[in-house]
Order: structure tokens, then C-alpha cells, then sequence
């Protein structure tokens, strides 16, 4: 399949590079055979429990990367799929589900994605415990778990260990980047579509090849058989090789499949093993920032939400809605509006916005009506008393309308965010049930934490990660 990609140049540099990190990479064999010990006590150990407790359940298996190799071993989780009739009522799968893998995990953890599962231990490994149904037919999931064995057969059948050591190769590439991960956090690659793009374009080389000349949005599906309901800012559609009604790639943001085909470009001109290397964005204290918006001549207002109790792949998407809001009508009420960022810490969530000015500028220009409207004696009659605010007019713009400009109360950034908070779409979650919790600092009297740093980082540390380092 890997002549849908472009010809590979040979590059010794590139072979050499990737042929260490991949030596990193691999597990080593005493590993991976008591990770395939771990995969089938796992089974046999539910399957036991469920016939003790005349449980309905259908099969067991251990799916995603554990099961077939493409994990990177120091976040290795194993999948746990547990299948259920598929007419079993859906509080009884969840029951069903959970009661069986509380029985074989240790220390196990209720957690919620768009679906229950159960985290724990076993064997010394963190397992997922993940209830489906055991449908026939993965274009009719009845669950978003339930294509997953089917994934696993279609991997499984086509993976030689070459192809499992470039998947690794190529998860940790993106990990480097900060793209690996289909979380609403991240936005990035998902495990799922990472294998399927090695195995179409052969390897991370074929792969990076192909996608240096990529634009947005990038199709890997044949005309006319594109996946329905795709949404306007989708970035990659590769349709899913068990339900061609399905984008594998979803998830993944612009911002980041964009990052990847310029750093396909940069890592092919300048193959080094840095790449492969996760560079934590370094802090960025309240200070340093301060120090930066003077150079800027700019300003920062902070605005702190208490934190709603959600698990993130339910808060990311509100608090990045919560961002736009809040930059949205800054930029109505008249500010010029430079940047925003957003962060989450344990009990807040902070929204960060950039502005040229930290004040607006006093004058207001109000349109008035056309003239020979009846409105027009209700526009002058209200600018023309004695307590108008006008500081000019009213008078006709050069286009015929009328016109007056008005006095501003409040000018400061700080005020206008507080007054505009309640017509805020802040997401349904984030709106606090009393305004007066929501707090708004400038930068300088914001109160220092690792989630404000983290926000400034994103405000005014914006640059490709490639660019510096050794
Ligand atoms: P994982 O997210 O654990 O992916 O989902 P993975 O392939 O094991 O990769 P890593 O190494 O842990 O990052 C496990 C499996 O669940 C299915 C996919 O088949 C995936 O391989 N899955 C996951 C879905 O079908 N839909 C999802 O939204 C997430
Ligand atoms: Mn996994």
C-alpha cells in the first residue's frame, strides 16, 4: 500500500536517526512476552468470574496497543474489552461491565469518557476495563467502543513487526510534538489513526514524506466517498477501514495536523533524534510576562471561573469556547484584541486576553438612522437633551447616516470584561450560578500559579518548538 505516497529519497542521516530511537523504543522481549502473559490471564480470569456470577457476558478480549505491540512502554495501558449481547439494556451493560471488572482489577476507579469504564491493576499494568456490545457489524455500533475489536482483527492481520516498530516510531514523533492523543485536550492522533496512516504510507518516513506537501484539509479518501457529516474545520478525513461512515481522524485540530506537515518538512531537511524527544514547554512566570507586554506596549486581563466538576474531554471543549467568548466580545466592545489563551487547574479555570491598549478610547461613534425615517426625531430628541453624554454632534456622516459620539464610562479592560460577563456564552458548565465568584485581575494583580504560567506560555511563547533548542 505504500505507493500512495510520494518516493522516499534515501537518507543514511534519517536511517541512522530513526534506527537508534527505534532501538530505544522497543520493549525488550522478557517485557513484551509478560505483557502477553498479563493479556491472557486477564481473560481467563474474567471469563472465570463471569461464569461464577452468571454474568451475560459475551467474550473478553484485550485490544488497542497492548495488544498488538504499538505501545510506547512508559505509557502503556492495557485495553480491556468487555462484550455484552447487544439487546442487553444499556444500564444493565454498565452494571454488567462494571461488576466484572471490579472483580479481577485491583484498586479499581470509575471513570467516565462518553462511555463508563473502570480503571485499575493487573499484573503490575494499568488496565482499562471497557463494557460494549458484541455487534456483528461495525458500521452499526451501538456503543463508540464497539468497532474496536474489529480495529484490532484489521491491525492485527496486517502489522509485521517492522510496521509495529514505525508506529512506535511515529507515535513518538507526535508525542514530541504535543499532537499525540485524540482527548478534547489534546486534539491530536489517536493510537487508531496513527497505525493506519503508518500502515498506509509504510513507515514515519513515508508517512512525513506525504505529508510535507499536504494542505488543508487533507483527503485520504477517493472522491464521493467521504464520510457524511463532516464538519467545516475538519482537518484530515481518512475514513475508517470498518465503517466507512467514520472519520478516524475526528479528533484531530487544524492547529496541530498543520504543525505536523511543517515539521514533515523541517525533520526531513534536518533528521536529528531530538525530534523524537518531548521538550516541555518551559515556564513562563508572571514576571518574564510582564517584562514581555512592556516591550509589547500591551495589556493582559486574567478572568478565573471556579472549575465545574467534569472529567476534560467534557471541560477542554467549554473552556476553549469559554476562550473565544470572552476574546469575542472584547473585540465588540472595542478593544483591539492581540491574543487569548485559556488553562485549567484543579479549582479554576483561567481565560487570558491580550489587548493593545488597556483602555478603550473614550469616544464612542453610535450610528443614528438614515435620514426621512420616523426614528430620526427619537435619535435627536435622546442626544440632544441636556444630559446627553455627546462629546460630538449629532451630524451626518459623509455616507448620509446620521451620527453622534458619545462619552464612555467605563474604559478599562478589567471593568468592560466584568460588565459584559453576563451576556458571556460561557458553555453551560462554566457559568457560575453567582457572577460575583468569577474574578477579573490585569496580569499584574493576578495571582501567581503553574496554570497562569501555563497560560502566558500559550499567550506569549507562541513559536514552532523546532526552531530552538541544541
Ligand atoms: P487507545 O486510546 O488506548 O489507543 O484506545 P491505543 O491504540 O491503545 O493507543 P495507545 O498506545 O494506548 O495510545 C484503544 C482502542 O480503542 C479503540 C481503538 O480501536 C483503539 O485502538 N477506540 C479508542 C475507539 O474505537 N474509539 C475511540 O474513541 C477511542
Ligand atoms: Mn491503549
Amino acid at each position: 500500500m505504500t505507493e500512495r505516497g510520494p518516493p522516499i529519497p534515501a537518507d543514511a542521516a534519517a536511517d541512522a536517526v530513526e534506527r537508534r530511537v527505534s532501538e530505544r523504543l522497543a520493549p525488550a522481549p522478557e517485557f513484551l512476552a509478560r505483557v502477553a502473559e498479563v493479556r491472557a490471564e486477564l481473560v481467563t480470569r474474567v471469563e472465570a468470574e463471569a461464569r461464577a456470577r452468571s454474568s451475560p457476558l459475551v467474550r473478553a478480549l484485550v485490544a488497542g496497543s497492548a495488544a498488538r505491540g504499538t505501545f510506547l512502554a512508559d505509557r502503556l495501558d492495557v485495553d480491556l474489552f468487555l462484550l455484552f449481547p447487544p439487546d442487553l439494556p444499556r444500564d444493565r451493560l454498565r452494571e454488567e461491565g462494571l461488576a466484572l471488572g471490579r472483580a479481577v482489577l485491583s484498586s479499581p476507579e470509575t471513570r467516565y469518557a462518553e462511555h463508563p469504564y473502570l480503571r485499575g491493576e493487573f499484573g503490575g499494568f494499568r488496565v482499562d476495563a471497557v463494557p460494549g456490545f458484541a455487534v456483528s457489524d461495525p458500521s452499526r455500533p451501538l456503543s463508540p467502543v464497539d468497532r474496536t475489536p474489529f480495529h484490532q482483527e484489521y491491525l492485527a492481520t496486517r502489522e509485521t513487526p517492522d510496521l509495529v516498530a514505525q508506529v512506535r516510531l511515529a507515535k513518538q514523533f507526535f508525542r514530541a510534538l504535543g499532537v499525540y492523543g485524540s482527548e478534547a485536550r489534546t486534539e491530536g492522533f489517536s493510537g487508531y489513526l496513527t497505525e493506519l496512516l503508518v500502515l498506509r504510507f509504510g513507515s514515519l518516513r513515508g508517512l512525513l514524506a506525504a505529508a510535507r506537501s499536504w494542505r488543508l484539509p487533507v483527503r485520504l479518501v477517493e472522491p464521493g466517498r467521504e464520510p457524511p457529516r463532516l464538519p467545516a474545520d475538519v482537518a484530515l478525513i481518512l475514513a475508517d477501514p470498518v465503517d466507512p461512515h467514520r472519520n478516524v481522524a475526528s479528533a484531530l485540530s487544524r492547529r496541530n495536523l498543520a504543525l505536523v506537515i511543517l515539521a514533515a518538512s523541517a525533520y526531513l531537511g534536518n533528521p536529528a533524534e531530538r525530534w523524537f524527544e518531548p521538550r516541555p514547554r518551559p515556564p513562563f512566570p508572571r514576571a518574564r510576562a510582564l517584562a514581555r507586554l512592556e516591550e509589547r506596549a500591551s495589556h493582559v486581563a486574567v478572568v478565573a471561573l471556579p472549575r465545574p466538576d467534569l472529567v476534560d474531554d467534557t471541560l477542554f471543549p467549554q473552556v476553549r469556547k469559554a476562550e473565544r467568548a470572552v476574546a469575542e466580545e472584547v473585540a465588540r466592545a472595542d478593544f483591539e484584541v492581540l491574543g487569548s489563551a485559556s488553562a485549567v487547574a484543579s479549582d479554576r479555570v483561567l481565560v487570558l486576553v491580550e489587548v493593545a491598549h488597556a483602555r478603550r478610547s473614550a469616544v464612542r461613534s453610535q450610528d443614528g438612522p438614515p435620514p426621512g425615517l420616523d426614528r430620526v426625531g427619537h435619535f435627536l430628541g435622546k442626544w440632544t437633551g441636556p444630559d446627553a453624554p455627546v462629546l460630538q454632534g449629532p451630524y451626518v456622516r459623509p455616507d448620509g447616516n446620521l451620527a453622534v459620539e458619545t462619552r464612555r464610562t467605563d474604559r478599562e479592560l478589567e471593568a468592560v470584561v466584568r460588565s459584559i460577563l453576563p451576556r458571556l456564552a460561557l458553555g453551560k458548565d462554566l457559568t457560575p450560578p453567582d457572577l460575583a465568584r468569577v474574578e477579573v485581575h490585569a496580569l499584574a494583580g493576578a495571582p501567581e500559579s503553574p496554570a497562569l504560567e501555563e497560560a502566558l506560555g500559550e499567550l506569549l511563547g507562541k513559536r514552532l518548538p523546532w526552531l530552538d533548542g541544541p
